[in-house]
C-alpha cells in the first residue's frame, strides 16, 4: 500500500509538472483576489493545497511570517493583508522570487515583503527569528539521487526529503518564544517518512486542516483515482495536543474535523 501510494505520487507529481510547464503566464482567483502566476512557477490551481494553508494560517496581528517556498507569493502578500507587519519569502527559483515580488506589488505590500532567492534557511541571518513559520513543500518523494528536470520540478519532488529534513531539522530556532510552525502538503505517500523525520527532531504533526478531493492519474496507461487528503500540520513539540499525525499503523486515519474559512 505504502509503494502503490509513492508510485502514484510519483505519476500525479510528473502529470502536474507537464500540464505546469505547458501552461505559461496565466492569472488565478483565490481567496476573493487575482494573482499573476509566471512561467516555470508552481501553479496554486494544481492543487487546493496553497488556498487551504493559506486560509487556515494564523496572521498575528503585527506579527512576522517567514514563508519558505513562496512560489508565486500568495500566502505571504494574503498574510500581509490580513494582520501581519512584515514577512520574508524564500525560495529556490528564480522565477517564483521574482513572481512573488510581482504579486506583492499589485496588492500593495511590497515594502513590508523582503523576497530572497535560496534553500531553506540559508539566505537567512543568523538571528533571524518570526512568529510564524510555514512551507507548502514539494512533498513527493523522489530517490536521492533524483536529478531535477528543470526549476520546476523542486515545486513537486524533494529528492531523499532533503528539503523537508532541512525545514523540521532548523525551524526551532527560527522561531520567537510562542512562535508556530506549520507545513503544507499533499498526502500522497511518504506520511510515514514525514513523522520519522519529525520524531527525530523532537516534533509531532497536528493536523490543523484537512480537505479530502479525488485525484486522477495515469499509472502503465491506466487511469487511476485516489483521494489525496490537502493537509496544513503544525510541528508541536508538546505530545499531548489532539489531532496527532501518526505512522499509517497507529490511528493514521483519525483526525479532528476542520474547517476552513476562505476569506
Ligand atoms: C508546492 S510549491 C508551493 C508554492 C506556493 N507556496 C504555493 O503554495 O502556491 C513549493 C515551492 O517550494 C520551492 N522550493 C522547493 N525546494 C526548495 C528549497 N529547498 N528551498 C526553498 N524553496 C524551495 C519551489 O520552488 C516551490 O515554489
Amino acid at each position: 500500500m505504502e509503494l502503490a501510494l509513492g508510485v502514484l505520487g510519483e505519476a500525479i507529481g510528473r502529470q502536474s509538472l507537464a500540464a505546469s510547464r505547458t501552461a505559461g503566464e496565466r492569472m488565478v482567483v483565490l481567496l476573493g483576489r487575482t494573482w499573476v502566476v509566471q512561467a516555470d512557477v508552481y501553479s496554486p490551481a494544481c492543487s487546493p493545497s496553497t488556498e487551504i494553508s493559506t486560509a487556515a494560517l494564523p496572521y498575528p496581528a503585527g506579527g512576522r511570517l517567514l514563508e519558505i517556498g513562496s512560489g508565486c507569493g500568495i500566502t505571504a502578500v494574503h498574510g500581509l493583508l490580513h494582520g501581519l507587519a512584515a514577512a520574508v519569502a524564500v525560495d529556490v527559483s528564480p522565477a517564483a522570487v521574482a513572481n512573488t515580488r510581482l504579486n506583492a506589488e499589485v496588492h500593495g505590500v511590497a515594502e513590508r515583503l523582503t523576497v530572497v532567492c535560496g534553500s531553506v534557511f540559508e539566505p537567512l541571518d543568523a538571528d533571524d527569528r518570526f512568529d510564524v513559520v510555514f512551507w507548502n513543500a514539494p512533498f513527493i518523494e523522489v530517490a536521492d539521487d533524483h536529478v531535477h528536470d528543470g526549476v520546476l520540478s523542486t515545486s513537486y519532488f524533494d529528492p531523499g526529503l532533503r528539503g523537508m529534513r532541512a525545514f523540521v531539522s532548523g525551524v526551532r530556532s527560527r522561531l520567537t518564544s510562542g512562535g508556530r510552525a506549520f507545513l503544507g502538503l499533499d498526502d500522497i505517500g511518504g506520511r510515514a517518512a514525514l513523522c520519522d523525520v519529525a520524531a527525530e527532531h523532537g516534533w509531532r504533526l497536528r493536523v490543523a486542516a484537512c480537505e479530502t478531493a479525488p485525484r486522477r492519474a495515469v499509472l502503465a496507461g491506466m487511469a487511476v483515482e485516489t483521494d489525496v487528503d490537502h493537509l496544513l500540520l503544525e510541528l508541536v513539540v508538546d505530545d499531548s495536543a489532539a489531532g496527532l499525525v501518526e505512522p499509517r499503523s497507529g490511528g493514521w486515519d483519525e483526525r479532528p474535523a476542520c474547517s476552513v474559512d476562505r476569506r
